[in-house]
């Protein structure tokens, strides 16, 4: 096991993971993050993408595949999932891009949400006026079986105008001490006991 410490939406964890645990698995199971989802665990879908910083250097966190990474890649990192994007003072009050989602109808089953919203706020943090065609190309690493994609693009063009009229940035506000000192690290769900009859028993 190796001790790593990473800072997830404000909080700091510091864990021994085994060296071949993913850093969505870690997020997951041992910090209870299950808002970001697996969707292939091959580094195709998008589905499980987090914004998380540089370790060596960069001047801003970047999306990255959570499922592309070990935990220990992550050590030292700060990192943004989808339960920490909205208001960091627990208002309730949605990101622009999470709000841009929900008024423009940009999901249907809503399995590749969190990713996609987490793609476009990296998305529009590098470029706050993209065209259509390149928010097309900066999502193109999350698929969607549902949508057909118009309503995405919508909507973070919709996202993209509201900030620029704002004068906002995407990117997350930093949490108030008052909400870090709030969260309460949850170590994940313990697992479900499974009943005996719904597991296969040997033919006698
Ligand atoms: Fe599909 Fe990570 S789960 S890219
Ligand atoms: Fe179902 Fe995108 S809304 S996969």
């Amino acid at each position: 096991m190796t001790r790593i410490s990473i800072t997830v939406d404000g909080v700091r964890y510091d864990d021994d993971v085994a060296p071949r645990t993913l850093l969505v698995q870690h997020l997951r199971d041992n910090l209870g993050k299950v808002g970001t989802v697996v969707g292939c665990d091959t580094s195709n879908c998008g589905a499980c993408t987090i914004l998380m910083t540089d370790p060596s250097g960069g001047d801003r966190p970047v999306g990255v595949k959570s499922c592309s990474l070990l935990a220990v890649q992550a050590d030292g990192c700060e990192i943004t999932t989808i339960e920490g994007l909205s208001a960091p003072d627990d208002s309730g009050e949605l990101h622009p891009v999470q709000r841009a989602f929900s008024d423009r109808h940009a999901l249907q089953c809503g399995f590749c949400t969190p990713g996609m919203i987490m793609a476009a706020v990296d998305l529009l943090a590098d470029n706050p006026d993209p065209s259509d065609a390149e928010i097309r190309e900066g999502l193109e690493g999350n698929l969607c079986r549902c949508t057909g994609y118009q309503n995405i693009v919508r909507a973070v063009r919709d996202a993209a105008a509201a900030m620029r009229a704002e004068g906002t940035s995407a990117e997350p506000a930093e949490p108030t001490p008052e909400a870090v000192d709030a969260a309460t690290p949850d170590r994940g769900a313990p697992p479900e006991p499974v009943p005996d009859d719904v597991v296969p028993q040997p033919v006698p």
